[in-house]
């Protein structure tokens, strides 16, 4: 009798039996010969056995691969739908608040007119502090109506159909500084543009993008003796990433992400006039290309506002 040993364990054994008890009795050799007659068939069954288990493994696997991928497909359809949900619903909200904006202009405009009748035709009347309240509601309607037009222009920039084409940024960034020393005559602000990279866009929008960041770099650089704008570009896998550096005011960075969305201001209006929307109007245009912003500042001492732009077009 021999052992079926496979990794050290016994799994059976190999019994020869004598039928005939005159026949002669196992020598040494024949133990041998039985050992490795048992030796093999226990590989035999071992590889049997990893044969099954590998094919049950394969079993699971292509189970659990096909489970994967229709989960992938659900998922996927799930994603388009939501995403067609939330496209639609944004879409509906745009035109809410752009009719909103556009019906609340009507009633403002008549405010205003009256206001003024009332302040020419019966000053008399109205006694220094009668006009000197109507003046601040006249002034709070003025503000209102430039709230309204900034939300309208806001809006305009998701409804516009982006016109996609390889955008010269080294002319159109000239352009635009060129246009704003024009506006600063009493001023010697300092331009260093940089080599930029052509980008596919929509050339008007683009444009609105460059006089937003460089307006805000002329405007916050106003009270700065030597007023310096960077203007850089550096190609990334895929992307152009442009930069616009100013030695002016800055800000505190905790803000940063905050001053693209609409309204958000971290200057007063009497030292730094706007109402800020200059900058959501900037992140929108970009998103709408398929690119992103980013903002870095320190108070006092300027700040960088930067935007990405896809080298192939992927607008929305
Ligand atoms: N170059 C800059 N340096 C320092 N702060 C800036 C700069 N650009 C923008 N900011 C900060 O971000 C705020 C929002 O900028 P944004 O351009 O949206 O509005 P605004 O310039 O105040 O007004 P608007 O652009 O509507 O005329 C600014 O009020 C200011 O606090
Ligand atoms: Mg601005």
């Amino acid at each position: 009798m021999v052992p079926m040993r496979a990794q050290d364990r016994v799994i059976g054994v190999l019994s020869l039996t004598r039928f005939r008890s005159s026949a002669p009795s196992f020598t040494e050799d024949d133990l041998v010969l039985a050992q490795e007659l048992a030796d093999r068939a226990t590989l035999a069954i071992s590889n049997a056995r990893l044969m099954t288990q590998v094919q049950a493994e394969l079993v699971d696997r292509r189970k659990a691969e096909a489970e994967v991928r229709a989960l992938n497909e659900t998922l996927e359809g799930r994603v388009l739908d939501r995403t067609a949900a939330l496209e639609a619903a944004n879409r509906e909200l745009e035109a809410f608040s752009y009719s909103v904006s556009h019906d609340l202009r009507q009633p403002l405009r008549a405010i205003d007119g009256w206001g003024k009748v009332l302040l020419e035709e019966n000053a008399s009347q109205l006694g220094a502090e009668g006009k000197f309240l109507l003046g601040r509601v006249l002034a709070n309607s003025n503000r209102m109506g430039v709230l309204i037009d900034d939300l309208l222009a806001f809006s305009r920039v998701a409804r516009k159909e982006l016109e996609r084409r390889t955008v010269n940024m080294d002319r159109l960034v000239h352009s635009v500084c060129e246009e704003l020393r024009t506006g600063e005559p009493g001023r010697e602000i300092a331009f260093d543009v940089g080599s930029l990279c052509d980008a596919p866009g929509d050339q008007a929008l683009l444009r609105q993008v460059w006089a937003n960041l460089l307006g805000n770099a002329v405007k916050f650089t106003r009270h700065v003796d030597r007023p310096l704008i960077e203007v850089r570009c550096e190609r990334a896998t895929g992307s152009c990433r442009f930069t616009v550096r100013d030695n002016g005011a800055g800000f505190d960075p905790t803000y940063g992400d905050k001053l693209f969305q609409p309204f958000q201001r971290l200057h007063q209006s009497s030292v730094f006039e706007g109402t800020g929307i200059g900058l959501a109007i900037v992140a929108r245009i970009v998103q709408r290309h398929g690119g992103s912003v980013w903002a870095a500042g320190v108070p006092g001492a300027g700040a960088t506002f930067g935007f990405s732009l896809p080298e192939a077009a992927e607008a929305t």
